[in-house]
């Protein structure tokens, strides 16, 4: 088969505000790939089983809605809420939703000519044969202060400590559990965002990503 036949999958990870999503949609952009951000389809699970008032602790039930999760038009502002994200890290540890979401994200990663997926195990467990896979991060302190100047900009009157308590809670529930925990896959290349604007950071991953697409 000819290169240009097979697809082209870039791996993004990292935890929640890191700049992950950004990149990812950039670099799609830049590169005509197609995108999928795959904590949208934890939280079309959560929202799914809220709307339907399904009890989120039902495993066999939250796979069977994930089995059903349609991907196309997954849309972040419409699920966006705090209630959703909270859902979706609960329907997250379960294997059996996982599978049925992984399933889905690699069908999607295959479709030529290829993806950015981005999420919390696209380089360890649903695309370890990406191209390249990198991994986004930035201080707690960092991304709190990110998601904070985002939420106040809503009108939200949530305080920089609620937000930084929330973005440790869930790098603890991320990092910690025990199926495909957050954590760089291996010969992942890492991007501290901390002390980086968008540009550089786009810039610094874009360099990395042409490297590997040419070295083939
Ligand atoms: O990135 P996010 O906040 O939209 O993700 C929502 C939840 O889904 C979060 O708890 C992490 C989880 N998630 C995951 O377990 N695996 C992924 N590939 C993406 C997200």
């Amino acid at each position: 088969m000819s290169a240009a036949a097979s697809p082209i999958i870039i791996a993004i990870d990292g935890p929640a505000a890191s700049g992950k999503g950004t990149l990812a949609r950039r670099l799609a952009a830049t590169l005509g790939l197609r995108h999928l951000d795959t904590g949208l389809t934890y939280r079309a699970v959560a929202q799914a089983m809220l709307q339907a008032g399904l009890p989120l602790d039902n495993q066999e039930l939250a796979a069977e809605v994930a089995r059903h999760i349609e991907l196309a038009g997954l849309d972040r502002e419409a699920l966006s809420d705090h209630a959703i994200g909270e859902a979706a890290s609960q329907v997250a540890v379960m294997g059996a939703v996982r599978e049925a979401l992984v399933d889905a994200q690699r069908r999607f990663a295959a479709r030529p000519p290829g993806a950015v997926l981005d999420g919390r195990d696209i380089g360890t467990v649903v695309c370890p044969n990406a191209i390249v896979k990198l991994f986004v991060t930035a201080s707690p302190q960092i991304r709190a202060g990110r998601r904070f100047d985002e939420v106040s900009r809503t009108g939200s009157d949530l305080t920089f400590e609620q937000v930084l308590d929330d973005i440790v809670k869930r790098d603890e529930r991320d990092m910690n559990r025990d199926d495909s925990p957050l954590k760089p896959a291996q010969g992942a290349h890492l991007i501290d965002t901390s002390e980086m604007d968008i540009e550089t950071a786009f810039r610094t991953a874009l360099a990395i990503v042409e490297r590997a697409i040419e070295a083939g």
